[in-house]
């Protein structure tokens, strides 16, 4: 919005830009929004604690060098760096698992395994802003560490649905499509391929859905492969159920094994319907070492809801022994478009049971006891503060969803008594102000 005079024109242009506007792809939560945010993240915090996990927390900004590995990511080019005032290398956050391994490390010992630990960091990437993506989001992230055992992943597969549920989305509505990176490393590995270059691959082939297929073609030879290396890539990633997968790997195959327990081990929670085999999901960060997965809505409308899977070498990347990890990152912003398609957004009222209104000047003082009364026994007030009119304090009890107006009128305070009425019964009585 900008001003009408030119002296407002003025202050309210910044570099070209209204100072009302923010930062591109960085979002504003009005009080409305912040209503809606809250009950995404309490229906967040809810799933993890009702799994018997912990709350944790780390700065925003962390030391550069936490995230500048080398394996081509998009996530570190996309880092907000920069130096401080003192010349150190530092950078917003762009996830929360190498601040998640560096809180580890630093206890490394000292914690009694697995730890269960859940947070809802802001993240921030520099990435192109479109549906479902801006340039900082919020990320619920639960991660299982210290256990390598696959009953650790099927639980966050759980925490996952009892979220879905919590929202009151079902399995018609999206899919959790679930693979191990261990797949693709028994193809390369039969070709001799591992180490970097095995990593290098899953972040060119994380990309198949968005880019084209001579693209990722071309990528795959520049990093050196052949053209079987290649037709054995795509052949293996367009398997989508666990006997076809059988047929390509064999019996022996570690990662069937792997996945054949994974799938019991989410079939004894009763979810197996949320859950698909699809041999394409790899994800696009270098450190996963075991089963991947991904929430995508059924209709292939938007971006991955979520993803995540087993890290067991992320430790040793960042110079410490090795303990083995899995968890996910689950964005703010996909899962609301999906939830808005879907008709699922609640209407949050403000939460405000009671406003007090002094009907003349002379009743101010009177009427901040009052508030003050009603408050001390637990029920939310708010206060009118200026002189206002009842019809005013009507209107504004109906737009915040406010159950009562309590009122303090000239006659009535004279015997300590004040009207209460309540707004949906449209009832009236008269209160003696020690029985509020
Ligand atoms: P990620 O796939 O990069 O994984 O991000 C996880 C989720 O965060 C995405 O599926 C999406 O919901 C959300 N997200 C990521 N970038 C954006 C963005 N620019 N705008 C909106 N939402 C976004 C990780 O970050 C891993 N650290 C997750 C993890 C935790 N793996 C193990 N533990």
């Amino acid at each position: 919005m900008r001003s009408s005079n030119n002296v407002g024109l003025e202050v309210n242009l910044f570099l070209g830009k209204s100072v009302t506007q923010g930062v591109r792809g960085t979002r504003d939560f009005y009080p409305e929004d912040m209503r809606l945010r809250n009950w995404l993240f309490d229906n967040f915090t809810d799933a993890a604690l009702l799994h018997g996990f912990d709350e944790y927390d780390a700065p925003v900004l962390e030391h550069e060098e936490l995230y500048t590995r080398k394996q081509g990511e998009e996530i570190t080019q996309q880092l907000y760096n920069f130096e401080d005032k003192g010349n150190r290398k530092v950078a917003l956050r762009p996830e929360m698992t190498p601040s998640l391994a560096r809180m580890v490390m630093a206890r490394a010992g000292a914690l009694s395994m697995p730890i269960k630990w859940f947070s809802i960091p802001q993240c921030w990437r520099y990435e192109r802003t479109q549906r479902g993506r801006g340039r900082e989001h919020f990320q619920w992230n639960v991660d299982i560490w210290g256990t390598n055992e696959i009953s650790a992943d099927a639980e966050l597969i759980s925490i996952l649905v009892t979220f879905f549920e919590g929202v009151g989305l079902t399995a018609k509505d999206l899919v959790i499509k679930i693979s191990s990176r261990k797949v693709l490393e028994e193809v390369l590995g039969s070709l001799e391929i591992s180490g970097d270059i095995f990593s290098k691959t899953c972040i060119i082939v994380d990309k198949m859905d968005k880019l084209p297929a001579n693209v990722i073609e071309e990528q795959l030879i520049e990093l050196g492969h052949n053209s079987d290396a290649v037709s054995k890539i795509q052949s293996i990633l367009g398997i989508k159920n666990m006997d076809e997968l059988s047929n390509s790997l064999g019996k022996e195959s570690v990662a069937l094994s792997e996945l054949n327990s994974l799938f019991n081990s989410i079939d004894s929670y009763g979810i197996l319907e949320w859950v698909e085999f699809d041999a394409s999901i790899v994800r696009g960060l270098a450190y996963y070492t075991g089963a991947v997965f991904e929430a995508h809505d059924r209709e292939g409308k938007f971006r991955a809801i979520c993803g995540g899977g087993r890290y067991d070498k992320l430790l040793s990347t960042l110079g410490s022994k090795d303990l083995p990890a899995t968890g996910f990152g689950f964005g703010d912003m996909v899962i609301m478009e999906l939830l808005a398609e879907k008709n699922l957004i609640p209407e949050l009222i403000s939460g405000i049971e009671d406003i007090v209104i002094p009907l003349n000047p002379e009743l101010r003082s009177a009427s901040v006891m009052v508030a003050a009364a009603l408050r001390d026994t637990g029920r939310t007030v708010d206060l009118v503060l200026e002189n206002k009119k009842l019809k005013w304090a009507f209107k504004h009890a109906e737009r915040i969803g406010a159950d009562r107006l309590v009122m303090l009128m000239p006659e009535e305070w004279k015997s300590n008594k004040v009207r209460i009425k309540d707004l949906e019964s449209g009832e009236e009585i008269d209160v003696p102000f020690e029985e509020l």
